[in-house]
């Protein structure tokens, strides 16, 4: 099992290792304004604003649990943590989260997210079907880890 420095530092490289759920797996934040192109490639996105970044896993793409008001309501989700390298003009560090089975605006609300599992190294993808068929193939497998 991973230790929290490890997981500071970046991503481990076994695919859907389960992550130690200490604080720093854990963090919180309040759901922006983005881009807005998730949903022009099918998986439209929550952008968190993170309140304390330093609580943030290294870049890559996770498995997580995320929960926000009202108490209580949990759904799985698969989020990325990094910036957009397939994007020229995306260069900040940013989370997204795809949150399965939920279809809600979720602007201004705080959300938190335990992460579970990594899944993958954030990459340039050299066209956005590309982008698509990598992104579906990481809900796919964050649904089988969230099992
Ligand atoms: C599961 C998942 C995996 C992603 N993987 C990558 C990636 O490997 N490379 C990349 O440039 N962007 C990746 N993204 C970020 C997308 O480019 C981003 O969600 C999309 O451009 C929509 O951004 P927007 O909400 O700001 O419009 C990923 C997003 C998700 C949800």
């Amino acid at each position: 099992m991973l230790r929290a420095p490890a997981l500071l530092t970046g991503p481990i490289t076994e695919w859907g290792h389960p992550m130690e759920h200490s604080p720093s797996a854990t963090f919180r934040g309040t759901v922006v304004h983005g881009d807005k192109r998730g949903r022009e490639l099918g998986f439209p996105t929550a952008n968190i604003e993170v309140g304390s970044p330093e609580l943030l896993p290294g870049d890559g793409v996770y498995a997580c649990w995320v929960s926000f008001p009202p108490a209580g309501l949990q759904y799985g989700a698969t989020v990325s943590i990094g910036a957009n390298p397939t994007f020229d003009d995306v260069v900040d560090r940013r989370v997204e989260a795809y949150i399965h089975d939920f279809d809600a605006d979720l602007y201004g609300s705080d959300i938190k997210v335990t992460v579970h599992a990594w899944l993958r190294a954030m990459v340039r993808c050299d066209s956005l079907q590309e982008l698509i068929d990598k992104t579906a193939a990481d809900v796919a497998a964050s649904r089988i880890a969230l099992r």
